[in-house]
């Protein structure tokens, strides 16, 4: 049996439509009530709802032997897990961003408001820039209206929450999508398994970027 953690919400739904697809359905998930665990012997699956942040705590402590998480969460956290595949999907940009007009002043410590100090802190260690990391855990377009930050780095997909907030993208950190993960020792002990899954979903994968 293959357990897999799947982040709650549109990003993990659509992951588990390409699990289906690669031959490991389970008709309870799609119509879920309020429960969270959900299994199909015949296809030796099980998959969890979890917060998205905490896909990668299941899977580094094996509770999961999969996951689905997102490049950003993985860049912040650095769980100790394998990445097994790119699913070239939930794609966005981790950037930062200001208030229009914004004109930053190098000689004062930039204040950055962020849900990710560690991406935030290397990105500007990288510049032998001084910041002030300031770590909020949502609503981050709202810290330069309120003067509590110069500027964000956030994960931007539409622009539509920054352009609705009077914010602008100043620069692109790095591109972010969903990633296959693995606990090492799982990967080790159902090699078969997980191997013959990754492979489906490759090949899924591959037929989207022909199509
Ligand atoms: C993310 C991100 C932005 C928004 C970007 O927030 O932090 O707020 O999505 O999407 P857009 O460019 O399409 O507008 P999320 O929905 O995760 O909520 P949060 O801010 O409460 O974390």
């Amino acid at each position: 049996m293959l357990n897999i953690a799947l982040p709650k919400g549109r990003l993990g739904e659509r992951v588990y439509s390409m699990l289906k697809r690669a031959g490991y359905p389970c008709p309870e998930l799609e119509n879920p009530a309020r429960r969270l665990v959900f299994e199909n012997a015949d296809a030796g699956v099980r998959y969890f709802w979890v917060k998205p942040s905490d896909v990668t705590i299941y899977v580094e402590h094996g509770a999961a032997d999969l996951g689905i998480a997102g490049k950003d969460i993985l860049l912040e956290n650095r769980p100790e897990l394998y990445e097994l595949l790119d699913l070239k999907t939930g794609i966005c940009r981790m950037a930062v961003a200001a208030p229009e007009g914004f004109r930053d002043r190098r000689e004062r410590t930039l204040r950055v408001a962020t849900k990710f100090p560690r991406i935030a802190g290397d990105w500007y260690a990288k510049q032998s820039r001084d910041v002030e990391l300031i770590h909020l855990n949502g609503s981050i377009e709202i810290a330069p209206l309120l003067g509590l930050s110069d500027v964000i780095v956030d994960i931007v997909e539409t622009g539509k929450t920054l352009r609705e907030n009077g914010l602008t993208v100043l620069e692109t950190v790095c591109p972010i999508s969903a990633r296959l993960v693995a606990n090492p020792s799982a990967y080790q002990f159902l090699a078969d398994e997980i191997g013959t899954l990754t492979e489906r979903l490759s090949r899924q994968v591959e037929d989207r970027k022909a199509e």
